[in-house]
Formats: structure tokens, C-alpha cells, sequence
């Protein structure tokens, strides 16, 4: 079976082709277009100048990912398309080219909630070495934190969630709170590698809550009263005539002593994420009985996060599936990967973007 897989949920282009075996799933090509640098202009991702962008690179990246995967279009089994949720001019455009392809080539198409194709990173290579059912699942990408229990391929329960803002878009607040430039997350976890992470002590909410929710908008606060009273920051703006995003660089601003505090800082929030979201994992494993983590979703690119978390897996004797940091952050494998498993074929027509779609029942 060879599934091309279509994905832009956000301000990412990607196609991949991807095939299964009787060893399990190989990657037969992939690719990845960004609008990094206009998002960067602006300070983060503006949706309509981002679907403009998508609308230019779709074709381009699908005809470069066939060529490269060097299989005919009638080798292509099905066409695979991330549905949502998503920013919807993004959505729409992958969306409505998957539809368009599987009509005009006459192939299966295969909606797939991105949220759960996030997972599927976890079930490519040897098939000896797959994930078993039942296992615990945690996303953590830029709009959720949600943990689930997979019992099988298309039945999962969910356990809890985020009750305000996502990991990642903790760590994207924050990073714009620094005036870090786009993209956030990585760029905070990159200061806080010289960093104390027991400098700042910052609030751990829902740590006794006894149940599977999480909530970072607190921890976000905290920070930003930090960053306004002790590093004195100034914020950065947009200017109209320049069509710019103009921010002051940390080094330009601060002096060794303040520029030592904001890593102190950043090294606090990035270990404050990294436990809270391993207090829950463990909690949800031992709630369910279950000896399974698989971690998906951009946020478990974080080197730091996996390394602490592969600490606490051997500790607490559980197995671990954290996917390769670039199958973890948006991409078209995990689509098609996942359309392999669920196989759930449409009628073009009756597919539509939704970018409301979740995880929650
Ligand atoms: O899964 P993803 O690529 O897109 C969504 O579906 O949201 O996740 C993007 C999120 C962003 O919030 C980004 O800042 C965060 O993942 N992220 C990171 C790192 N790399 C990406 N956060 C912390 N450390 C990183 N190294
Ligand atoms: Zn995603």
C-alpha cells in the first residue's frame, strides 16, 4: 500500500509518500515548505498572508515529492489529507488539492484528524518495534495538551486537556515575551540550555488536582510579572510603515547580569513544562495500569523534555515512544501514516476542512 499524504494545517506546506510492507513503514519521500521567514517579519502567523503563501507552494511541494519518491501516480494507493484542526484558509488548500487529486487521478481519499496523525510518528520503521495497544498517548503541539488511552488503532478515550493555553503556545508566549524572534518555542528552549532551572520558582497549577487536566495560562502570568518587573524589557511592536515586527534584540538590551536572568528564567519555565506534563503522564500510566507513553505533537521535539522523560521511563519502568525531533513537528508522513492505519476511504465531495476538529469526545 503507498499513500500520498497532503498537510497544512498551519503555516507548513507538506506532502509525503509513504509505503507499507510486510516489515512495517517506509518513508518513500517527504517535504516540507515554511513560511518561517515571512512569519518571522511579522512576529508569528498571520492566516491570511500564510494561505496566500500555501497557495503558491502546494503543487510545487506535491510534484517534488512524487518525483523524488520515484513511483507513478498509478502506484499511489489512496490520497491522504490532514482535515483539521487547523487555521482554516490553510486547511482549505490542502484540503481542496487532495480533493481535486483523488478525483481527477480516481484514488480513495482519506480524511485524517491531525491530532491523531501526530501519533502515528510513533509507527514508522520496523513493525517489530510499533507501539502495542493499550498505551498512553500525549500530544503536545502548539494548540493542545491532551492525553489519551489508545486501546487500538481508531479507539481511543480521552483523558484530559489543557483547560487554557497548549504547552506550546506557553512556550510561544513566552518566547515573545523575551522578544525572542519566530519561531518561540525553540528559540526559549535554546536560551535556557545555559540556564539555572532552579533559579525562579513559578507556580505548578493543577499539580494536586488528582485528575488528568492541565492549565499554563497561570505559569504564563507568573512569567510575564518576572520578565516586566525584574528584566525590564522592552516590548516589541509592530511598525506600519516599515511592515515590520521591530524588536530589540535580549543582548542589546540587557546586561550580562540581566541577559544570565532571562536564561535563569527560560531554564525555569522549560523544567516547570517538562515536570508538570511528566506528573500527568505518570499519573495517567498508573491511573490505567498501562506500561506504554507514546509523546507526539511539536513540543516533544524539545531535547531536554525527551531526555527527562527517558530518565523517568527507565525509573518508573514504563516503555517510551518519542518520534525523531522532525516527525514530531507538523509533516505530511504522520497523515499518511495514520490513513495507512485508519483507512477510512471518503467520497471526495463529502469531505470538508474542519478546523474545530479535537480530541475530546
Ligand atoms: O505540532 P506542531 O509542529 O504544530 C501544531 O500542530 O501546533 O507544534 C508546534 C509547537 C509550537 O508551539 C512550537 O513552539 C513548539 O511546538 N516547539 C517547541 C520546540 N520545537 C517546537 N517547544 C519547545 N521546545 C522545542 N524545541
Ligand atoms: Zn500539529
Amino acid at each position: 500500500m503507498i499513500i500520498l499524504g497532503i498537510e497544512s494545517t498551519c503555516d507548513e506546506t507538506a506532502a509525503a509518500i509513504v509505503q507499507e510492507d510486510d516489515f512495517g513503514v517506509k518513508i518513500l519521500s517527504k517535504n516540507i515548505s515554511s513560511s518561517a521567514e515571512i512569519q518571522a517579519k511579522f512576529g508569528g502567523v498571520i492566516p491570511d498572508q500564510t494561505a496566500r503563501e500555501q497557495l503558491k507552494l502546494i503543487i510545487p511541494v506535491i510534484s517534488k515529492t512524487l518525483d523524488e519518491a520515484q513511483v507513478t501516480i498509478e502506484e499511489i494507493d489512496a490520497i491522504a489529507v490532514a482535515q483539521g484542526p487547523g487555521l482554516i484558509g490553510s486547511l482549505l488548500i490542502g484540503v481542496e488539492t487532495a480533493k481535486a487529486l483523488a478525483t481527477a487521478w480516481n484514488k480513495p481519499l482519506i480524511p485524517v484528524n491531525h491530532l491523531i496523525a501526530h501519533f502515528y510518528a510513533n509507527w514508522i520503521g520496523d513493525k517489530d518495534l510499533f507501539p502495542k495497544f493499550p498505551c498512553i498517548g500525549l500530544l503536545i503541539s502548539g494548540g493542545h495538551t491532551d492525553l489519551i488511552l489508545m486501546r487500538d488503532h481508531g479507539d481511543y478515550e480521552y483523558l484530559g486537556g489543557t483547560r487554557d493555553d497548549a504547552a506550546g503556545e506557553c512556550f510561544d508566549k513566552c518566547a515573545r515575551l523575551l522578544n525572542l524572534p519566530y519561531p518561540g518555542g525553540p528559540n526559549l528552549s535554546k536560551l535556557a540550555q545555559n540556564g539555572d532551572p532552579k533559579r525562579f520558582e513559578l507556580p505548578k497549577s493543577m499539580w494536586y488536582s488528582g485528575d488528568l487536566d492541565f492549565s499554563f495560562s497561570g505559569l504564563k502570568t507568573a512569567f510575564k510579572l518576572i520578565v516586566e518587573n525584574d528584566l525590564k524589557l522592552q516590548k516589541g511592536h509592530f511598525d506600519k510603515e516599515k511592515n515590520l515586527w521591530i524588536q530589540e534584540s535580549l543582548e542589546s538590551q540587557l546586561s550580562s547580569e540581566g541577559l544570565k536572568n532571562a536564561k535563569d528564567l527560560a531554564a525555569s519555565l522549560e523544567q516547570n513544562i517538562i515536570d508538570t506534563l511528566i506528573h500527568k503522564s505518570v499519573l495517567a500510566i498508573q491511573k490505567h495500569n498501562i506500561e506504554q507513553l507514546l509523546i507526539a505533537g511539536g513540543v516533544a521535539s524539545n531535547r531536554n523534555l525527551s531526555e527527562k522523560f527517558s530518565c523517568i521511563a527507565q525509573e518508573k519502568k514504563f516503555k517510551l515512544f518519542i518520534p525523531a525531533p522532525e516527525l514530531c513537528t507538523d509533516n505530511a508522513v504522520t497523515t499518511a501514516t495514520a490513513a495507512l492505519f485508519l483507512n477510512k476511504p471518503r467520497k471526495p465531495q463529502e469531505v470538508e476542512a474542519n478546523p474545530n476538529l479535537s480530541l475530546k469526545p
